[in-house]
């Protein structure tokens, strides 16, 4: 399945964080997303590259950093030094970001764009074959639980067009208020990594088992023909 699924463990139990994303790579997780936020470009403060560092040895997955932060670009180097895998930032904190992605590719990591809902896809034209992955909001960036933007969908769809009318297979990731029926939407419209976190950390079951299901489930969608390969 070209499908990754990427728990967020902004909804994990920060005392136990090693065991949590033990758990959801046990649950046959890709990545393991990881929510910083400033308090400034968001109203929260989360956490920064101290705690990326400290996961960084138990965790096998790579690490999908997150930057819900004003100035992003000063934030960078921290979090190569801290071992993140894939750093995306957001178009509305960083409309000139051509030295972010050249730092970050030049590290040999991966560097994606997030932008809001209310931000036009537009915005992203000029990088579309610049970034490794395109992080479409399908909440108001600040905080996990709240419900999917289904207006997202046709952005989603007008992204895929574009990027293969390039010939390009980028990662179109949808982060907020993804669950089994919403993540099909997504995927649907041409979305290929699905971060979840109230669903995989805080629902009833073990987020072992929350990981599988929505895998299980996607796979199971896939067979019956209903997306694309
Ligand atoms: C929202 C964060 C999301 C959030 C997702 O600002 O970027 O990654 O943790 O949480 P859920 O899946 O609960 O919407
Ligand atoms: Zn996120």
């Amino acid at each position: 399945m070209r499908l990754k699924i990427a728990p967020s463990i902004l909804s994990a139990d920060f005392s136990r964080l090693g065991e949590e994303i033990a758990k959801v790579e046990r649950g046959g997780a890709h990545l393991i997303h990881v929510d910083v936020m400033d308090g400034c470009f968001v109203p929260q403060i989360t956490i920064g590259a101290l705690v990326v560092k400290s996961i960084r040895p138990s965790a096998s997955l790579p690490l999908d950093v997150h930057l819900m932060v004003r100035d992003p670009e000063n934030q960078i180097e921290q979090f190569l030094a801290a071992g993140a895998d894939i750093i995306s930032f957001h178009i509305e904190a960083l409309s000139e970001p051509s030295e972010a992605i050249q730092r970050i590719k030049g590290e040999g990591k991966k560097v994606g764009i997030a932008v809001n809902p209310a931000t036009p896809i537009s915005s992203l034209d000029r990088f579309l074959s610049r970034v490794d992955l395109f992080v479409l909001m399908t909440v108001n960036p600040g905080f996990a639980g709240q419900a999917f933007m289904g207006s997202v969908l046709p952005k989603i769809a007008s992204l895929r067009k574009a990027l293969d009318e390039r010939g390009l297979k980028t990662d179109i990731e949808v982060d907020g208020g993804i669950n089994l029926a919403t993540a099909k939407s997504a995927v649907q419209a041409g979305a290929t990594i699905l971060v979840a976190g109230q669903a995989i950390f805080g629902s009833a079951e073990d987020p072992e088992r929350a990981t599988r299901n929505l895998s299980l489930h996607l796979e199971a969608f896939l067979k019956r023909g209903k997306l694309p390969p």
